[in-house]
């Protein structure tokens, strides 16, 4: 048999503290500091604890060219070996085991070692959001403030306050107006339904292709113009539907295409099961799971690498993209006089499962929903000039 490492790996020495009462009775700080070290390798996507002795031996393993398992096994003893290979972290040419199958793909996927490592090991599974913060005892800004102190400043100065140049008055058009209406969506009207119209229209101006160009000689090669820029103009990010009420339209998963602004149905499903499925998509936050429409933003890492080759932004260019969509979201949803939000606390997991989609090819960074706003506001919502809301809680607008 032969072996090699695998092809991204990175290390961390880790260090928990943890209250420990006999510390603190024979008079020391009542923690006890519990040291680890962890291999992260995002082709097993999870943390595999390791001993110096095993990081020892994976640096001495090449990773590109296989070795002889004999030949490593006369130096570094069989048995270390075989345990490398059982954790996925060594990966053998004799069966093709499911560790060797995701690292040769993850290989050929073209990605940076420690993005790759910030992707798979940032992905979650059942995470409930607000728990999280329940248990931390914050949830408000005056609870984080009480805990943590204050945060630093809103903004920074770089000169004294009366070097400072005034600017002329901002001049004020129609978009100024849409842009202050705009606020992230926590009251949604649970029972209202989107038209098709409105969905049609959202997709379109968020994730439709304005226009197309092929280029000549190019193939089959095809280059979308949205209404939001993209790094390398290459478009990378895919919308998927969650609809939940949309007049008409069978509640289920489908597939937006952007050239021929039309919905490929993925899977039809019960209005309860869409509903669970919203909610574990948003990671238990049930003021966006009540959105109508959710829509999860996965990046097609293949089409973005295979122009950024192990590049090192190509992970920040993907992120970003899918942040200009949202913001585009946003602003065409309260042109509509529709509530939106963007989470980047979302179940990646359970939502490419749900669609069917290989993580490996496909990732889910942020989800984003719209719909129409509640009568009344019983969430907070970030909207301190009174654009949205009264003082009472009724609508005052959009
Ligand atoms: C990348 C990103 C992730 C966000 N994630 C959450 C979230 O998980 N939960 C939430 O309630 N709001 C989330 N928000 C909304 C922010 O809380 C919101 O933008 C902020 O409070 C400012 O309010 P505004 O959008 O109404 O101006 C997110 C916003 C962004 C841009």
């Amino acid at each position: 048999m032969r072996l090699r490492r695998c092809a991204h790996l990175l290390f961390e020495p880790r260090e928990a503290l943890q209250f420990d009462l006999e510390s603190l009775a024979a008079g020391g700080d009542g923690l006890h500091t519990e040291l680890s070290l962890l291999a992260l390798a995002p082709h097993r996507q999870q943390e595999i604890p390791v001993s110096p002795g095993d990081v020892a031996l994976l640096a001495a393993v090449p990773c590109t060219a296989w070795s002889d398992f004999d030949a490593l096994a006369a130096v570094h003893g069989a048995a270390p070996l075989q345990d490398l290979l059982a954790r996925g972290l060594l990966v053998g040419d004799d069966a093709v085991s499911a560790d060797a199958v995701q690292d040769q793909r993850l290989r050929e996927a073209n990605w940076r070692t420690v993005s790759a490592v910030q992707h798979y090991l940032g992905r979650w599974n059942g995470v409930r959001s607000g728990d999280d913060l329940q248990r931390a005892g914050y949830v408000t800004l005056g609870e984080l403030i009480a805990k943590l102190g204050e945060p630093p400043p809103a903004a920074q100065s770089r000169a004294a306050a009366d070097a400072r140049l005034a600017l002329p008055p901002p001049r004020t058009t129609d978009f100024d107006e849409l842009l202050q209406r705009r606020a992230t969506c926590r009251n949604f009207d649970a029972a209202a339904a989107l038209t098709q119209d409105e969905l049609a229209t959202m997709l379109h101006r968020v994730f439709g292709a304005q226009g197309t160009l092929n280029l000549e000689g190019g193939g089959a090669t095809t280059v979308l113009k949205r209404n939001s820029p993209s790094g390398g103009g290459l478009h990378p990010t895919g919308a998927y539907l969650i609809v939940q009420r949309v007049s008409g339209l069978a509640a289920g998963l489908y597939h937006y295409r952007p050239v021929e602004h039309a919905l490929e149905p993925m899977r039809e499903m019960t209005i309860a099961d869409t509903a669970d499925l919203a909610s574990r998509s948003v990671a238990a936050q049930a003021y966006f799971a009540a959105a109508p429409v959710l829509v999860a933003l996965a990046v097609r890492f293949p089409r973005s690498f295979w122009k950024y080759r192990n590049h090192a932004k190509a992970y920040r260019v993907a992120a970003l993209d899918v942040g200009h969509l949202s913001q585009t979201l946003y602003l065409s949803a309260t042109d509509l006089g529709l509530g939106a939000f963007v989470t980047a606390a979302v179940n990646e997991v359970e939502i490419e499962q749900a669609f069917g989609l290989d993580p490996l090819v496909e990732g889910v960074l942020a989800v984003c929903g719209f719909g129409a706003r509640a009568a009344r506001r019983v969430a907070d919502e970030f909207d301190p000039n009174g654009r949205i809301w009264r003082e009472d809680g009724s609508r005052a607008s959009g």
